[in-house]
């Protein structure tokens, strides 16, 4: 078998990197990739990524950048490949969670800004980082969807919404690619144990609201999420365009 070479490996991008499933998927794609960028308005945490990341023997770029800027997306998509080359893998990760609040008493302003960073930041990825891939023709895209994609949750009207548009931003690239080597996929993850999910979770108990279904299937890790994320940004994954990947434990199966 021919030895693993750095030019065999390619240089990923994630986005939201200092969080939970962020940094997960950083760790795992360095486990194939010669670099990998992470970008996160949160600074100290994606700089611990950075850190994590070279300690597991690959190189590692932080940037801290908000994804809801054009200039900003623009800059580090510029930055990562005068730093490391073409960008590869790119994870379009980065997500708020809002509020949990009935619908008829979400707040105005975080309904806005769910669609601000989930839809408008991931559309900025794509738009950016596709610019880079179309003329080379070849690259894998995964966006962080949920099952919120999906289906309703009580409560989370903002959110939900926000993820719907997601998976379309999703579909329509990957219809957009067709034909080339570029891949642009969805993941749905359900509930992670994370520091989104805890949150969610406390509003809804200070709340008296339930969004998560009686029954359900024990929450996942990030490295759940991460483990699909590489498979969907993997040659194994050729053949997989345009799909939304339910990473959930069946929760929406039935
Ligand atoms: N945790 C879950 O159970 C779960 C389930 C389904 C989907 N998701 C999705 O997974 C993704 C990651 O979530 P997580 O659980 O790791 O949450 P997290 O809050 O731990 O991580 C999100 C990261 O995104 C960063 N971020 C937020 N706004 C940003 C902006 N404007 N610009 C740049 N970075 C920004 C945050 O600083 C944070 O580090 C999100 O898109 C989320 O909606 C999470």
């Amino acid at each position: 078998m021919k030895a693993v070479v750095e030019a065999d490996r390619p240089v990923a991008l994630v986005t939201g990197g200092g969080g939970d499933i962020g940094r997960a998927i950083a760790l795992r794609l360095a486990q194939t990739c010669q670099a990998v960028a992470i970008v996160d308005i949160d600074e100290r945490a994606a700089a611990e990524t950075a850190h994590l990341v070279e300690t597991a023997g690959c190189k590692a770029m932080a940037v801290r950048a908000d994804v809801c800027s054009p200039e900003q997306t623009k800059a580090f998509v510029d930055a990562v490949e005068v730093g490391f080359g073409p960008i590869g893998i790119f994870a379009n990760n980065a997500g708020i969670e809002g509020v949990v609040a009935p619908l008829h008493e979400y707040p105005d302003e975080i309904f806005d800004r769910l669609l601000q960073v989930n839809v408008k930041g991931v559309f900025l990825g794509l738009k950016y980082v596709l610019a880079r891939m179309i003329p080379r023709g070849c690259g894998a895209i995964v966006n962080t969807a949920s099952t919120s994609a999906i289906r309703g949750r009580a409560g989370l009207s903002g959110y939900v919404a926000s993820k719907h548009a997601v998976l379309g931003l999703t579909r329509t690239a990957a219809l957009e690619v067709t034909g080339t080597r570029i891949r642009v996929n969805a993941i749905l993850p359900g509930p992670i144990e994370s520091r989104m999910i805890r949150e969610l979770n406390d509003q809804a108990s200070r709340n008296h609201q339930d969004f998560r279904r009686a029954g359900s299937a024990p929450y996942g890790r990030p490295e759940n999420i991460a483990d699909v994320v590489a498979f969907l940004a993997s040659d194994a994954a050729a053949h997989v365009n345009g799909a939304a990947w339910v990473v959930d434990a069946g929760i929406t199966a039935g």
